[in-house]
């Protein structure tokens, strides 16, 4: 069996969550691990048999046992790092988005150095490999509901993060959004062309404090003239809301949550199920092992990305444009053409 031989930098939220997910996969073999507090994960790294860990992740880059790198950590270091990995010649999977930037500069320089060493870089967009959302991409694109003419995407987290988490990842457009409007491009298979965006913090006013959002909703309209919308907000009471429907000139294909049991309780009050899987490290599981089987695939059979670089400036855009939507009042256009030349 070919494998590719795996350094891992970042351990937190998401990295530990990949970390169990990684070792399901019998062509990866992580060789090292890298985290500035590796010291608070090290017993457990151990006792899973990892034990080549570091808090340097330039030792990952120097190893030469290590041919590609997955970087979990937060956000504001994706730029430095996974540029440095792209000039020490690694294959790249990275967590989305690429930098905390609102302008988009820092993420083109980062496409720029995979682009000049010719390695893979597949971004963690893991929603367009769950299986309910890639069963409607697929009769979308098989014609099943005819002309797409409405995507409708409601994303809502069971409850508010930690403003430190939030300065180091993102606030809600640029971080939590960022899955939405890829998803919106991908389900439509046409970029965002316009964004209409209110929004603003009816859950928590401190939120203000750090230039951030709790609650949106988004209009878009798409290249190829079709239209979207989307709801977003930090805190719904019964838990991970991730649902999307798309309508068509022949038809619509929705996506429900998805609970721990399909069973429900009718009585003569009322009809009980169970509430949706709590968080995106359940909701997600089979997508973010899919997305990892895929990139494995995308290098052993020298395949395309399910998620690129270019995928994320295009989200990062209409980000930009719902900021700016937000401060203006006014709907925003988006730039949809790039070029790295
Ligand atoms: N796709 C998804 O569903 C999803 C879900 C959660 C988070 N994320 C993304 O994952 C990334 C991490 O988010 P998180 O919530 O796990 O953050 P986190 O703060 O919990 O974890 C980040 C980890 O990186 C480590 N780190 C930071 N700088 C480092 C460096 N220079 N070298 C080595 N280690 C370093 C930190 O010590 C920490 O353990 C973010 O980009 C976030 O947007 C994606």
């Amino acid at each position: 069996m070919k494998r590719i031989n795996v350094g891992i930098i970042g351990l937190g939220r998401a990295g530990q969550m990949h970390l169990h997910n990684l070792m399901t996969i019998p062509e990866i073999h992580i060789v090292q691990v890298a985290d500035v507090f590796i010291e608070k994960i090290s017993t457990e790294l151990n006792d899973l048999g990892i034990t080549n860990q570091t808090r340097d992740y330039h030792d990952i880059l120097n190893n030469p046992d290590i041919d590609t790198v997955f970087v979990f950590t937060s956000t504001d270091t994706h730029e430095e790092i996974v540029t440095a990995a792209a000039n020490a010649g690694k294959n790249i999977f990275c967590e989305k988005p690429l930098s905390m930037n609102t302008v988009e500069e820092a993420s083109v320089n980062v496409l720029r150095a995979v682009k000049k060493n010719h390695v893979k870089l597949q971004m963690g967009f893991n929603r367009r490999m769950d299986p309910q959302f890639r069963n409607i991409f697929e009769n979308v694109r098989q014609g099943e509901i005819g002309t797409p003419q409405v995507v409708k995407i409601t994303s809502r987290d069971p409850d508010l993060l930690p403003h430190d988490l939030i300065q180091r990842i993102g606030g809600l457009l640029f971080d939590f959004t960022m899955h939405d409007f890829d998803m919106a491009r991908y389900m439509m298979n046409s970029n965002i062309a316009e964004v209409y965006a209110k929004g603003g913090t009816l859950i928590d006013p401190t939120l203000k404090d750090i230039n951030d959002i709790d609650t949106l909703a988004l209009v878009l309209q798409f290249e190829n003239g079709a239209y979207g919308v989307i709801d977003n907000s930090r805190r719904a009471v019964y838990g991970y809301d991730q649902r999307v429907e798309v309508f068509g000139s022949e038809g619509m294909l929705k996506a429900e949550n998805v609970s721990e049991s399909t069973v429900e309780l009718y009585t003569d009050k009322s009809k009980i199920m169970k509430k949706p899987l709590p968080m995106f490290v359940q909701r997600y599981r089979n997508a973010y092992i899919n997305e990892m089987k895929a990139f494995v695939n995308s290098i052993l059979n020298d395949e395309p990305v399910v998620a690129s670089g270019q995928d994320v400036i295009m989200a990062q855009r209409a980000a930009i444009a719902a900021q700016k939507s937000l401060e203006t009042g006014l709907p925003q256009k988006v730039d949809t053409n790039f070029s790295l030349d």
